[in-house]
């Protein structure tokens, strides 16, 4: 018998929005069971990234900490302030209706008091409108992990190489390389489990250590540079649309140079100002033509100028 149709891992389809339980019967990933497809994530950091990758069925959209080096420019992720990570995650709520929004919470605000934790991350969820959190690091955030999920904030936890730890780390480098480090996080990824998180991003590890992480944890784990036998996959959509300004790394596949069309588009806007063909005439208003005009802004501009 054919299996029953599961609107929710249909990209692009008239489907059901997907919360965070659904996420969590995604795991155990099987391809002898096509219900439990693989979950799709990207991150998206302003209106028209998030209404995009949500349209084209993406499933869950972070708002990641990645906003810092790849939409403003910062060097690292660490300056990230928790008005700049608010401000983006509210532009793309307003596109993302459908999938999982989850927050990432910028460097120092969730490294100290609990409490002060579940303060900036209860903000994401009333004032930003987020339906998770994502916090960096493994045993050692045990306690606010679990002191969020108590408070019934979801939290997707995220182990291996974790950015905000890059001067500890000593640069973004490859995790889990010895049999010491990979024990230690098989205990990490375990201990953000344990705390109650919903799901575990695992970054820049040996294929091989994601797959006994994988079979290790009853939550979905999310790969990036982490192989592909994790539950699912995240990248940067920066690094997917190749709108970034270094090469992309080892573990991203560039689907598009979107940098090189929008640098194309406009090289030949300038050309065609400079020459005279840009506008043309029928990009003009006319004056013996007013009627038509006014009309045409009412319909195209709900008549605002
Ligand atoms: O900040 C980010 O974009 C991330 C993901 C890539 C996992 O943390």
């Amino acid at each position: 018998m054919a299996p029953e149709a599961d609107m929710s891992v249909i990209p692009g389809g008239n489907a059901a929005k997907i919360t965070v339980p659904d996420l969590l019967q995604r795991k155990s990933w099987s391809a002898a069971d096509p219900r439990k497809k693989k979950i799709t994530c990207l991150t998206a950091y302003d209106y028209p990234t998030g209404r995009l990758v949500d349209e084209a069925g993406v499933e869950v959209v972070l708002v990641g900490d990645s906003v810092a080096m790849v939409a403003l420019g910062y060097e690292s992720t660490l300056p990230l302030t928790m008005e700049e990570a608010l401000h983006h995650t509210k532009a793309v709520r307003r596109g993302v209706q459908r999938a999982v929004l989850v927050a990432d919470m910028p460097f120092g605000t969730y490294h100290g008091d609990v409490n002060e934790a579940l303060k900036n991350a209860v903000r994401f969820v009333k004032e930003a409108h987020a339906e998770a959190v994502k916090v960096e690091g493994g045993e050692r955030r045990l306690e606010v992990i679990a002191k969020l999920v108590e408070a019934e904030i979801p939290v997707m936890g995220h182990v291996g190489l974790t950015p905000q730890s890059v001067h500890a780390m000593g640069g973004y480098r490859v995790q889990g390389k010895t049999a010491s480090a990979s024990e230690q996080l098989l205990r990490d990824a375990r201990a953000v489990e344990t705390a109650g998180a919903f799901a575990i991003v695992l970054e820049g590890i040996p294929r091989e250590l994601a797959a006994e992480i994988t079979r290790n944890v009853r939550i979905p784990t999310i790969g990036i540079g982490a192989g592909p036998d994790c539950d699912g996959q995240i990248l940067v959509l920066h690094d997917l649309i190749g709108l970034t300004f270094h090469a992309p790394p080892k573990f991203a596949r560039r689907y598009a140079n979107v940098g090189e069309i929008i640098s194309q588009a406009v090289r030949d806007y300038c050309a065609n100002v400079q020459s005279g063909t840009f506008p043309s005439d029928t990009e003009s208003y006319h004056r013996a033509r007013v009627l038509d005009w006014e009309e045409d802004l009412a319909v195209n501009r709900d008549g605002d100028w």
